[in-house]
């Protein structure tokens, strides 16, 4: 019966939509994204915590409180829909024991998005499903596998999510297409984890003010970040966004795409672009630290991600461009530009 409705369907008829992790740092850039277009007839969402998607404005907007491990709650959010956008994942906490919600959730709602007869699923996976591996190139383009690297839970699950996929689409035939999108680290003025999440702005949450007011007086108490000297990519969330609507509307072909602004950062950029300073620091070094205490008891999840300056993982993004007509308006500079000037006038502790 699914099939049917699937070929009835006209091609330009409206589309309902059904999102995962609708209030993360992409939801909040996409749902709106989704929301201007008339070709939308609604957009559904479900994540765990509570949201009043009146608070952030969004009409045709409904939002179910829901785990994407629940089965149950997954049939549900994807009944009636014609794409399911699936963006819930444990990204900064992915660990060992994020596994089973990560992949097992991913599989949940593919099976549910299928076994529902939805034309597309649009998954946002990531750069880091390539891995930090010795053997990509410079500069890397869809035809590389996405293989992870299983010392980087996120990155082993991002390919573990991609693989699962695949398969499932395999043995369910040709009836539901997937569009598999990669973007490098996504930032903006909603989208501030970059900079929320630097470990000196976290601790400065927690200065008293007094001590704060002093580093902001005196220069030489500025923040330091180590630059292990390993460029990377940031696209803006907007960016993203487009990318993401072109794919719900089934813009190119199936299959995977790649997502980075023009232009390369570095650590010391980022800093200076802060007012802070940075030193250069041996990779090596800097890896080997975030190893050692990575093995300590109770060291967080989040150390982890020092597996990533392993080398640069940067992409081409041509595919997207020719395929899905993706434009990005933002440089990576302008963007990181766009999302210090967000986290300040928002009262993030910048020094
Ligand atoms: N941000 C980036 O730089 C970046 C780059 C490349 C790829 N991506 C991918 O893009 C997707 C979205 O990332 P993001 O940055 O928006 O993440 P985020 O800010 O951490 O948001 C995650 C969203 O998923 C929801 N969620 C998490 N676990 C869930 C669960 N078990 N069941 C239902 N909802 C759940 C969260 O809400 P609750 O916590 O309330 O459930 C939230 O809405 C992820 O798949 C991520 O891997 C992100």
């Amino acid at each position: 019966m699914a099939t049917d409705t699937v070929k009835r369907r006209p091609q330009n008829a409206q589309l309902a939509v059904a999102v995962t992790g609708p209030t993360g740092d992409l939801g909040r850039a996409l749902v709106p994204a989704l929301l201007r277009s008339r070709r939308i007839a609604r957009v559904v969402g479900m994540a765990r915590r509570p949201f009043d998607p009146k608070s952030a404005g969004w009409q045709r907007f409904e939002y179910l409180q829901g785990d994407v491990a629940d089965r149950d709650a997954v049939r549900e959010l994807v009944r009636g829909a014609d794409v399911v956008v699936h963006l819930a994942f444990a990204v900064l906490s992915a660990s060992d024991a994020t596994w089973e919600i990560n992949v097992g959730g991913s599989r949940t709602v593919f099976e549910e998005a299928i076994e529902a007869g939805v034309r597309r699923i649009v998954y946002a996976s990531s750069v880091a499903a390539y891995g930090f591996r010795p053997e990509l190139p410079a500069r890397i383009d869809e035809k590389q596998p996405a293989l992870g690297s299983p010392e980087h839970p996120y990155s082993a699950q991002k390919a573990a999510v991609e693989r699962a996929l695949n398969a499932l689409l395999e043995t369910a035939g040709a009836r539901t297409q997937a569009w598999v999108l990669r973007p490098c680290i996504i930032a903006g003025p909603r989208a501030r984890t970059l900079i929320e999440e630097l470990p000196y702005v976290r601790a400065a949450r927690s200065l008293p003010g007094p001590l704060v007011r002093l580093a902001r007086s005196a220069p030489l108490l500025r923040p330091v970040l180590p630059d292990p000297g390993v460029p990377f990519q940031l696209v803006h969330e907007d960016d993203v966004a487009q990318a993401f609507v072109a794919a719900v509307f089934g813009h190119g072909e199936p299959g995977p795409y790649n997502l980075a602004a023009p232009g390369t950062l570095t650590i010391t950029r980022l800093a200076h672009e802060l007012g802070w300073h940075a030193i250069p620091v041996p990779r090596a070094a800097l890896i080997a630290g975030g190893e050692a205490l990575r093995r300590l008891p109770g060291a967080p999840a989040e150390l982890a991600w020092v597996h990533a300056l392993r080398r640069p993982v940067l992409m081409r993004t041509e595919r997207a461009q020719k395929l899905l007509g993706w434009k990005p308006r933002h440089t990576a500079l302008r963007t990181l530009r766009a999302t210090i000037a967000a986290a300040r006038a928002a009262g993030t502790p910048l020094v």
